[in-house]
């Protein structure tokens, strides 16, 4: 026998009549501070650029990076996550520039680091914005090298760290690069600077939009990166991914893409209970951008009720394009 009343004694529409009365009751609120915000940055001054297939999104550089994140700031998002648009001339087989410490992410990381000091600053640690073949590693025979990439990461992570990056996140997938990382910033003197790792990264379709807003998509082809980054067929090894990653001493994780991976990030959040961050990737941007401009769909209450998704699945805070948008709509009392 159920404990509670049933029909018609209870009736569960009397708690969702008024407006009052569904805020008293709701279990989730999504707030400013749940959200962070991806940026590209630009070489030059004074540059912007729309990205196509991100309406909304720009690439900026630094000197107007600098006012964004002033504005993020006054809203009451507390981190930007920092992806360069590497000119094709600085790119290699080796994506050497990743770790010139006057490279677009470190000159990016003082500029906003000395005008807006009270935001935090993430990093990707990759090297697919630097290689001339777009993947997140180095190759050799056509096969992406683990043990070698992870010291040109660790090389990339310092120099990030150098410039005043506060957490750095690798997204690269290879295994061992936590452990690596936490060590050679410790050995250089940055044991306050927090690894967030992309611990359950997915081979994912949704990142095309951010592949063409930092050129990695046209050095990349029709290559893939199934041999990192995870199967989406698979849950168990997403905690395998976590718990390796969280015994190499990561801070934060993160489960990526995030709203077709929920069940991951409600199976990390319960399994671990460590702070868990999901990414609303590019393409899951794109995909509720692309309709709301069809008319298909209310855009923004579409995204305020992906990211309300996140919250409930358990996600400590949420990777979103749309986090300048959102957060003004919810000062404002959307
Ligand atoms: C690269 C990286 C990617 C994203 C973040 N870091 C793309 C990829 O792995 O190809 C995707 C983010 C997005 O789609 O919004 N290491």
């Amino acid at each position: 026998m159920t404990p509670f009343a049933a029909f018609p004694r209870s009736r569960p529409r009397r708690l969702r009549r008024t407006p009052w009365i569904r805020a008293m009751v709701a279990e989730f609120a999504l707030s400013p501070r749940d959200l962070i915000l991806p940026v590209f940055i630009l070489e030059g001054q004074g540059q912007r650029e729309a990205v196509a297939s991100m309406p909304g999104v720009e690439r900026l550089s630094v000197d107007l990076l600098v006012g964004v994140a002033e504005e993020a700031a006054s809203l009451g998002i507390p981190a930007l996550a920092l992806f360069p648009v590497t000119p094709s001339e600085r790119k290699s087989d080796d994506g050497r520039e990743a770790w010139n410490e006057d490279n677009l992410v470190c000159r990016a990381l003082r500029a906003i680091r000395r005008a807006v000091p009270e935001i935090g600053l993430i990093t990707d640690v990759a090297l697919d914005p630097y290689t001339s073949h777009g993947q997140d590693g180095l190759i050799r025979d056509g096969r992406i090298l683990n043990d070698e990439t992870i010291e040109a990461l660790c090389r990339q992570a310092l120099c990030q760290a150098a410039a005043g990056c506060d957490i750095v996140a690798p997204s690269d997938m290879m295994d061992g690069r936590i452990g690596a990382l936490r060590s050679a910033l410790d050995e250089q003197g940055f044991q306050d600077t927090i690894l967030l790792s992309y611990a359950a990264k997915y081979a994912s379709a949704f990142y095309g939009p951010f592949r063409d807003a930092v050129g990695s998509g046209r050095s990349l082809g029709r290559a893939d990166k199934k041999t990192y980054q995870m199967d989406p067929a698979n849950t168990a090894e997403a905690l395998r991914e976590v718990a390796a990653d969280l015994a190499e001493a990561a801070d934060m994780v993160m489960v990526k893409p995030g709203l077709p991976y929920l069940d991951i990030i409600r199976r990390v959040k319960e399994t671990y209970d460590v702070p868990t961050f999901a990414y609303q990737v590019s393409g899951e941007y794109a995909v509720i951008k692309a309709a709301a401009a069809q008319g298909w769909i209310d855009g923004d209450a579409a995204m305020m009720e992906t990211l309300l998704a996140f919250k409930r699945a358990g996600a400590d805070g949420i990777l979103t394009y749309a986090a300048i948008d959102i957060a003004r709509r919810l000062r404002e009392g959307g």
